[in-house]
């Protein structure tokens, strides 16, 4: 079998990231979670005042830019997101980054710096990356590239259960809302953005199961990495 990079993007709350996760513990590559990087990056701005009623303080951003360091650790074997040395993985997951995130990831130093992170992080194959530019920009010469969707209401519906699921209370009409704000503002952005590649392989889950989803991502893996 040959190493590649698996390029995974599509919706919000579409379940690439579940999908992905457990092909890569299956298979031993590691997995990537560009969205937590944006995420990660939307905390520190709000932590540091910069996103307020007005607007982004981008030029406050831009300078403190080189200080944001975003790595991942490893525990009980699931992952989780660091950053500034701090384990931030709760916090980025609440609905408060959720509502910051996109227009942050619309702006273009920001996504400069972070797909130069993930070429880096991503250079020596046997990865998956999950996003929304994995296969158009990050790795446009990825050997698989899946874009993943589903309806909003079931992707609404799946990212409630997880919140729930997290200890948090959400309302399900915020999270539909959420879900569409995000959609729009990732493919209407200037600067790459969210769009199937023309060498994607579509995968609607809307009605499939877990393992549906986990067999027929098996199956596109094997076909692509067969020496
Ligand atoms: O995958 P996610 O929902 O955690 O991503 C959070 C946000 O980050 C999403 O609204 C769009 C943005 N994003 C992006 O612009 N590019 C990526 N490669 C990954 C995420």
């Amino acid at each position: 079998m040959k190493k590649i990079i698996i390029a995974m993007d599509g919706h919000s709350s579409c379940g690439k990231s579940t999908m992905a996760k457990t092909l890569a513990k299956k298979i031993g590559y590691t997995y990537i979670d560009t969205g937590a990087m944006y995420r990660a990056v939307t905390l520190y701005a709000m932590r540091r005042g910069f996103i307020g009623k007005n607007g982004i303080d981008e030029e406050s951003l831009r300078k403190e830019l080189p200080l944001i360091k975003i790595s991942f650790g490893h525990e009980n074997g699931e992952q989780y997101t660091i950053l500034n040395g701090e384990n931030v993985e709760r916090q980025i997951r609440g609905m408060e980054v959720s509502g910051n995130v996109s227009p942050i990831s619309a702006i273009g130093f920001v996504r400069e710096a972070m797909v130069e992170l993930q070429r880096e992080m991503g250079k020596k194959g046997a990865v998956i990356m999950d996003g929304r530019d994995i296969g158009t920009t990050v790795f446009p010469n990825a050997e698989l590239k899946i874009f993943v969707t589903a309806t909003d209401e079931i992707r609404a519906r799946r990212r409630y259960d997880e919140l729930i699921l997290k200890g948090d209370n959400p309302v399900y009409e915020d999270v539909l809302k959420n879900v569409r704000e995000r959609d729009y503002i990732d493919s209407h952005r200037a600067v790459s953005p969210l769009r199937q590649a023309d060498d994607a392989i579509v995968l609607d889950n809307s009605g499939m199961s877990y393992q549906e989803q986990d067999d027929w991502l098996m199956e596109q893996y094997l076909k692509a990495a067969k020496d």
